[in-house]
């Protein structure tokens, strides 16, 4: 009999299969400070999801059926944190693969008093494809994703047709996918693929940028590159039925 189940890569990878692996991102071993540390082992069962547990129920999770955004690559959390904070209307999910960033994230929502965030420490494509259901989510959130500078790294960028298409899936009708950068280059090619991907219409007037939303706070690379003179292209699009 055929083995059906969703395998993670490493799970494959364990039974002697080989898989190709173009990642996003590259697993940075940075050491936990003493308070992330503290963080994810004291607020993990409460605010952490796993991937291995598979598909979630939203309504269930956070004991309301307010909407869901979902924030993939939070870095710090900072902004994030802050955002749930202005938001207790909304419920959110942050994904992560950096560990230190997501025990700085739970330490800090924990600090603010949040209760309607809750996180994966986990590849953001894995979580599309195997834990959340089919049109679960308002808003899609990809702040200032890596941007592979270099053209033989662009494979790696985690903007492309297939991810378009698995936000597609997971967004309710009239659900919106936000975007940002400050890499012009990647900025092009984000509008390019949004703009070609079929179930979008872009918010912008002018069917390219919109202009910077009060509702997004500065993220910490955001910050950064202000202070080295970049720009910040914002897109936003909103799923047909
Ligand atoms: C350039 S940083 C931006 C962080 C934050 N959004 C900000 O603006 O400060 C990109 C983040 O995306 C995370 N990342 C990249 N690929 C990812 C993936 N496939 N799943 C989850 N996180 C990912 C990286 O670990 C990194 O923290």
């Amino acid at each position: 009999m055929t083995d059906r189940s969703h395998k993670t890569v490493e799970q494959a990878e364990q039974e002697g299969k080989y898989i190709r692996k173009v990642r996003s991102f590259v697993k940075r071993e940075g050491r936990l400070t003493n308070g992330q540390a503290k963080a994810l082992e004291q607020f993990w069962d409460t605010m952490g999801l796993n991937h291995q547990d598979g598909l979630i129920d939203p309504s269930a999770l956070f004991g309301n059926n307010n909407p869901v955004v979902l924030e993939i690559g939070f870095g710090m959390g900072k902004s994030l944190v802050e955002m749930a904070k202005n938001a207790p209307e909304l419920n959110f999910i942050g994904v992560e693969v950096h560990r230190p960033g997501v025990g700085a994230c739970i330490g800090l929502a924990q600090e603010e008093g949040v209760d309607n965030l809750k996180v994966y420490e986990h590849d953001a494509i894995e979580v599309l494809a195997d834990c959340l259901p089919a049109e679960c989510l308002t808003t899609v959130q990809l702040f200032f994703p890596d941007p592979w500078h270099k053209k033989k790294h662009h494979k790696r960028r985690i903007v492309q047709a297939s991810f378009v298409e698995a936000i597609r899936e997971k967004l309710k009708v009239g659900g919106v996918f936000h975007m940002a950068t400050d890499w012009e280059n990647y900025a092009e090619c984000m509008l390019e693929d949004m703009t070609s991907a079929p179930g979008f219409k872009n918010l912008s007037e002018n069917n390219d940028y919109v202009p910077r939303p009060d509702s997004r706070p500065l993220t910490k690379f955001e910050d950064r590159g202000q202070n080295l003179g970049h720009g910040v292209w914002d897109l936003q699009f909103e799923k047909l039925a």
